[in-house]
Parts: structure tokens; C-alpha cells; sequence
């Protein structure tokens, strides 16, 4: 940008002292109440408390990150970074640039949020700072506030640089650095000039990074709840879709309707989606993340809804239906939900303690195999055993190219930083939740399958709950089987 276009003053206004004064002045007084305590707030501490555990003696640091530029100078809607989130019980919007420091003492840590706090009414931010302002944002909390809500000692953020180099050179300082690389690089320098070398200091970074990742892959008691909500709350959206099905043939781009119906529900539910709906119909959900939602819906079409709300405290519903708009299937659409359906039976008879991760992609996907085996669509010669081989086989992924399950909390894709063996390899574990998602795919160009199917996609994904002796299907509460989807569009649409 040139100097001339940053100084570029054609909206400015006139800034009188006159005006300087008057604005200051004739405020009732702040109240004193302070808000309650977050419910999130005792379980971050115990979050906290373990990964005191791993890291002792070690300054860490965890940044809430920053606004991110949209374009121009509007900006995105601010979501913290799921490791903040996590480990200090905000969500929603809060806290943009705020930083969550673990400090460490002789049994533990200390934890202190560096954070911009409220702005008195004499400062000229209170009313002429567009980015933070009081009168242009609202206000923020104070640091009374924030101590309040989250039960952490909180400090100015420009005291945050001084408070980390303090005692450099002595105490290994970690961040997480892909929540705010501007921060991270200032801290960087920091380190770098104690004289620990970049590379290292990156790898020991990632460190934490991947135990906060990996901390996140049994839930508590808290999460779960919240995860229940959103989940609640997703149903909502669906069956609000459901009434409008009779009336996408006359919206036009009735995919985009789709979306603005759940979404509709996912801000007023919660904090909004989740991941970016995929409102798919026809061949459109043959293209597994088909989020541009512009397609037109016809009467006797499928629409595939793969979408999530995210509640207050940004867990997240990953859920997808496959619904007729018809409100019945027909006999090809329903021998697809069939086979679809008893293959999402038997990954979800896998989730139970014990198995691993991928038993239940294992279950689910010898059960398409055998349909597509029956249906005579493997090549020549191979059978389900030949398909299902590692190494030679994996014909039956033309059909359904993805994976059946992932972990699902904060990120719809979550513990993202787990390794193989923590996460695919691994066994599961009560307190896990993990989605279950079987499809089958066929593209109307696609010459091997049988022309009835051509142009069907049709993907059943429900959240599922490790429990002590088996699992617990966490969205139950949204039919699945073909009778008892077909009752349910009836029963929404008769309300
Ligand atoms: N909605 C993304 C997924 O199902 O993984
Ligand atoms: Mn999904
Ligand atoms: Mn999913």
C-alpha cells in the first residue's frame, strides 16, 4: 500500500477539543457487579492442571490470536483458537489478542490471561477507535471481569512481552504458534536472541501443540454436555430444512435456501455452523465438499445436508442427513440408503472400548464392499476379500473415497495433531466422540454403475460416545433408518 493510500483521509471526521471534552463527560457511573463464573471455568483448570504436568518448570504461552482481515478493513468474525479455548473455558468471540501464559512456580503453574482490557471514558479509544472502542464494539470486560468469569489472573496485554522475556535465557519459554503468527514471530525474537537456535525452538513448540491436540481426545463430563447441545440444536436446523423441502422447487437455488435455513438456526441456537454446510442435491452430493450450495433442487431429487451447529462455547454437531425431497424414497434411491445404512450399523456396533479407531472404518467398509460386490460393480475376479486388501485391492473406493469416522469437539476435525498411532492405530477410549459416516457415491458420468443409481450421493453421519461397555449414539434424536426418516419428514412437515 502506498503512503499516500494509508494516510487516505476521505471518510475522516472532525475531532474538536470542544467535542474531545464533551463526549468524555455525562456517563451514568460503571456498575461493579462482575459476572459469573464461566461453567467451562473448573474444567479448563483441570485441563490446565494436566498439562502443568507435562511442561514443568516452563513458561507457556497460548494465544487466543487476532482479527483476521476479510478484505479491505473488514474483517472475519473473531474465533479463538481451539488450544485457547480449551484451555481457558471462553468461546463465542472472545478474546481477540489475548494471550492464556502458564506460568510456572515451584509446584505448578500460575495461569494469567494478557488481554486488552476496558478502556476508561476519558481515553480517546473510548470513542474514536473503531477496532476497539468502546463506542464503536461495546465495551469489553475489565480485568475484575475477566478474573471472574474464568478464574485466572488477568494482566494488560503490553504487559505481556516484558512478563515472558523476564528471566530469558533461564526458563524454556513454549508457544503455540499458529495462533497468532504475528505474536509468535515478536516472542521469536525474543527467544532467538537468548541464543536458542529457530529450529529448535520450533519443534519444541510443536510439542505442546500436539499434547494440548492430543489432551482434547477424551472428553469430560463438560464437553460432552456441550456437545449434546450443539448436537439438540442441529436437529433444529434439520427439521426446519425438512418443512421447507415442499417449497425448494419454487425458491430457485433452493441449495442455497438449504443453507440459509440452517444457518438461520445455527446463529440463533449458537454461536453459527460449525464447518461450512454442504447442501448438496442431485449429483451435487457426488462432490464430497460441495459448499458452494448453488444448485437448484428439483422434486424427486435427494438433497444431502451435511452440516453442524457450533454452540457458545464452539463445540461443534458434525451431522448428515440424506433426505427426499419427495419426502419418500424411490426404489433406486432407497437400495443405495439401504446398503448405506447397514454399513453405519456396523461401524457404529464397532465403537466400543477396546477396538481401535479404525476397526470401525473397517466394519463399515466391508459392508459397502459387499453391496457393491453384489451389485456386480467390483471389477472382474474381485471379490470382497480381493477389494478389501491393502495392498492390491481398495477397488470399492471409486464409490466411497473417504474415511467413515474422525474424532469431532472444538474442531469438527479434531486432536488434529495426533499422530497415526495415537489416533487411527489407537484403541478407543470411554469419553471419546467420534462420527461415523458411510456413503456411496455414484456420479452421473460414472459408466460403471448401474444407471439407475447414476447421480445419487447419498452419506448418513451421526456423532457417537465411547462409553464404558460399548457407545451411545449422541444423535439418536435424528431418525436414520429409510421408514423412520420417511415418518419424520411426515411428522415435521404435519406440525
Ligand atoms: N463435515 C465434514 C465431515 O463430515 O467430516
Ligand atoms: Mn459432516
Ligand atoms: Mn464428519
Amino acid at each position: 500500500m502506498s503512503e499516500k493510500q494509508k494516510v487516505a483521509d476521505n471518510r475522516s471526521r472532525e475531532t474538536t477539543d470542544e467535542f474531545r471534552a464533551f463526549v468524555k463527560t455525562g456517563w451514568s457511573p460503571r456498575g461493579d457487579a462482575t459476572p459469573d463464573r464461566m461453567p467451562s471455568a473448573p474444567y479448563a483448570a483441570v485441563r490446565r492442571a494436566a498439562l502443568s504436568q507435562q511442561f514443568r518448570g516452563e513458561r507457556l504461552v497460548i494465544p487466543a490470536g487476532g482479527l483476521k482481515v476479510r478484505s479491505n478493513d473488514t474483517d472475519y468474525a473473531f474465533r479463538p483458537h481451539t488450544a485457547f479455548a480449551y484451555l481457558t473455558g471462553f468461546g463465542a468471540d472472545r478474546e481477540p489478542d489475548a494471550v492464556l501464559v502458564l506460568d510456572p512456580t515451584d509446584d505448578g503453574h500460575d495461569a494469567v490471561l494478557f488481554f486488552r482490557p476496558l478502556a476508561s471514558r476519558d481515553s480517546d479509544e473510548f470513542f474514536d477507535d473503531a477496532r476497539f472502542g468502546e463506542f464503536w464494539v461495546g465495551a469489553r470486560p475489565s480485568i475484575a471481569d475477566i478474573e471472574a468469569e474464568a478464574g485466572l489472573t488477568g494482566r494488560h496485554i503490553d504487559d505481556f512481552l516484558d512478563a515472558i522475556a523476564k528471566d530469558a535465557g533461564e526458563v524454556v519459554v513454549r508457544i503455540v504458534r499458529d495462533c497468532d503468527p504475528q505474536l509468535t514471530a515478536q516472542v521469536d525474537e525474543r527467544r532467538v536472541s537468548e541464543g536458542r537456535e529457530k529450529e529448535n525452538l520450533e519443534a519444541a513448540d510443536d510439542e505442546l501443540a500436539h499434547a494440548i491436540s492430543l489432551a482434547r481426545m477424551v472428553k469430560d463430563e463438560h464437553e460432552i454436555e456441550q456437545l449434546r447441545a450443539a448436537i439438540a440444536a442441529t436437529q433444529v436446523g434439520f427439521e426446519a430444512i425438512i418443512a421447507e423441502l415442499p417449497r425448494l422447487a419454487e425458491t430457485g437455488r433452493g441449495e442455497r435456501w438449504v443453507e440459509g435455513i440452517f444457518g438461520l438456526h445455527a446463529r440463533h441456537q449458537g454461536n453459527g455452523v460449525g464447518y461450512d454446510s454442504i447442501c448438496a442435491a442431485g449429483d451435487h452430493a457426488n462432490t464430497l465438499h460441495w459448499v458452494k450450495n448453488t444448485g437448484e433442487i428439483a422434486g424427486d431429487e435427494l438433497i444431502l445436508v451435511d452440516a453442524g451447529v457450533e454452540v457458545d462455547s464452539l463445540y461443534t454437531a458434525d451431522i448428515t442427513r440424506t433426505l427426499p425431497v419427495a419426502g419418500t424414497f424411490s426404489d433406486a434411491q432407497a437400495e443405495i440408503y439401504d446398503a448405506v445404512y447397514a454399513a453405519q450399523q456396523a461401524g457404529i456396533a464397532a465403537v466400543k472400548p477396546g477396538n481401535a479407531f479404525s476397526d470401525v472404518h473397517a466394519a463399515a467398509i466391508r459392508v459397502i464392499a459387499e453391496h457393491l460386490h453384489a451389485w456386480g460393480l467390483l471389477p472382474e475376479g474381485i471379490d470382497v476379500e480381493a477389494t478389501l486388501d491393502k495392498e492390491h485391492g481398495q477397488y470399492h473406493r471409486r464409490w466411497m473415497v473417504h474415511g467413515t469416522s474422525h474424532h469431532l469437539g472444538l474442531d469438527v476435525h479434531d486432536c488434529a495433531l495426533a499422530t497415526r498411532e495415537e489416533y487411527k492405530d489407537a484403541e478407543l477410549r470411554p469419553g471419546m466422540v467420534l462420527t461415523v459416516e458411510p456413503g456411496l457415491y455414484f456420479k452421473a458420468d460414472d459408466e460403471l454403475a448401474p444407471e439407475r443409481f447414476r447421480g445419487f450421493g447419498i452419506r448418513i453421519e451421526d456423532d457417537v460416545l465411547v462409553t464404558n461397555d460399548g457407545s451411545e449414539n449422541l444423535s439418536a434424536g435424528m431418525p436414520r433408518d429409510r421408514a423412520a426418516v420417511e415418518a419424520w419428514i411426515a411428522g415435521v412437515q404435519a406440525r
